[in-house]
């Protein structure tokens, strides 16, 4: 089906991108659900095995309704490749496995996802992994960070919980000035707001549980690239380390890219609508949201974004001091009565977290201060709720401090 793909747009290969039928001539996509593949001969089976002929040999390796997801994600992203993953943490351990080793070293946003800082700072680190966290904003600190050893910068945009916005194509420049590539998680705007390697980034990141899904049902992660990244780097990490997708994970998250644009577009008209009212709220000290003019990044964002500022956003509740702020943080959460609280995100529910507690709990205080994670931060991954019903739970708890 890859021939068609010059010609039709984004929005026609998100419904129409995936493997052929099968001989049952089904509409809507097969969804395989085997773990082993009977081999035609044992001579076919040996070149399979060897890579040098196509054809599915074990559930590991590959399967026709991950094909088909890998297809459609990497349509959509405009890379040449995708490869699948169990989760969005599982990626990116797949790239970092396939790109580094002892002694090379990567450079990452200190505002980037608690666990992601987690398993680059720590995890990697224990294997001879040197990592450097810089201000997500600042493209002279990612430069001043290059040392020759570096192999890979790595950012997130825009970011969780502050929906802080890098510029990609800086950071691609300085990536390849050094010798490195540049990954991008793009998990908060998707392929359907942002292209990362159109811009200049070598891998995108995904972790399909949030949007890709966008029904908050499946676990799922993947990395766009070069064929050439995909089949000889991660690919062998895939065969021997096995983070593989499930198949019926594939066939749900292949589901949801159909209705992704729609989704992100409406979902991301609510979160301003919502931005602009937290933001006129008399208890709430500060919005941040790349859609207001008030972001410091807005303008990078409108360009970078297709003029969409997503569907996250985060807010400050007014407090005296550190312990006031998260006791007024709890009690907006605990008051919400149809509105969820839950950490994920990407899903058509609205879902509010404190991230302090929560995704950034496993860092240490000095980490969450540096990510601005502080006491009375909410996130608010903003669904497809009436706006009125969502801005009535949240004022419940707003308004009873
Ligand atoms: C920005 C970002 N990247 C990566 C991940 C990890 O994805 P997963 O939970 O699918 O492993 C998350 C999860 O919340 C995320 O928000």
């Amino acid at each position: 089906m890859n021939d068609h793909k010059p010609e039709l747009h984004r929005n026609t290969l998100a419904v129409r991108e995936a493997s052929e039928r099968s001989q049952y001539g089904e509409n809507s996509e097969a969804l395989y659900l085997t773990s082993g593949y009977v081999q035609p001969s044992a001579e076919a089976a040996a070149r399979r095995f060897a890579g040098d002929e196509d054809g599915f040999t074990y559930g590991r390796y590959g399967n026709p309704t991950v094909t088909s997801f890998e297809q459609r994600l990497a349509a959509l992203e405009g890379a040449e490749a995708c490869i699948s993953t169990a989760s969005g943490m599982s990626a990116i351990l797949m790239m970092c496995m396939g790109l580094l080793k002892t002694g090379d070293h990567v450079i990452c946003s200190h505002s980037m996802f608690g666990s992601t800082i987690k398993l680059i700072g720590s995890d990697l680190a224990r294997f001879g992994v040197e990592s450097t966290f810089v201000s997500q904003t600042d493209i002279a600190a990612w430069k001043a960070a290059v040392k020759p050893n570096t192999k890979l910068l790595f950012a997130e945009t825009p970011t969780n919980p502050l929906t802080e916005v890098c510029d990609i194509r800086a950071l691609a420049d300085i990536a390849h000035a050094a010798g490195a590539l540049l990954c991008v998680d793009n998990c908060f705007a998707t392929p359907a707001l942002q292209r990362p390697i159109s811009l200049g980034a070598d891998i995108v990141m995904h972790s399909g549980t949030k949007y890709l899904d966008g029904q908050g049902r499946v676990m799922a992660g993947a990395l766009c690239a070069s064929q050439e990244l995909v089949t000889k780097t991660f690919l062998p990490v895939l065969k021997s380390a096995g983070m593989t997708l499930a198949p019926f994970n594939a066939w749900v998250v292949l589901k949801g890219l159909e209705t992704l644009e729609i989704r992100m577009r409406a979902q991301s008209a609510n979160a301003l609508a919502l931005a602009q009212w937290l933001e006129a709220h008399p208890a709430v000290e500060r919005v941040f949201y790349p859609g207001l003019a008030s972001h410091p990044q807005h303008a990078l964002a409108m360009a970078q974004q297709s003029g969409c500022g997503g569907a996250v956003l985060s807010f400050v509740v007014k407090a005296a001091d550190p312990e006031q702020a998260r006791a007024r943080a709890f009690h907006v959460l605990d008051s919400l009565q149809v509105m969820s609280l839950s950490t994920n995100l990407g899903d058509t529910k609205t879902l509010m977290a404190h991230p302090a507690s929560t995704s950034h709990g496993r860092l240490t205080e000095a980490q969450r201060q540096t990510a601005g994670v502080v006491q009375g931060l909410i996130r608010v991954a903003v669904g497809l709720e009436h706006l009125g019903d969502i801005q009535a739970d949240l004022d419940r708890g707003l308004t009873t401090f």
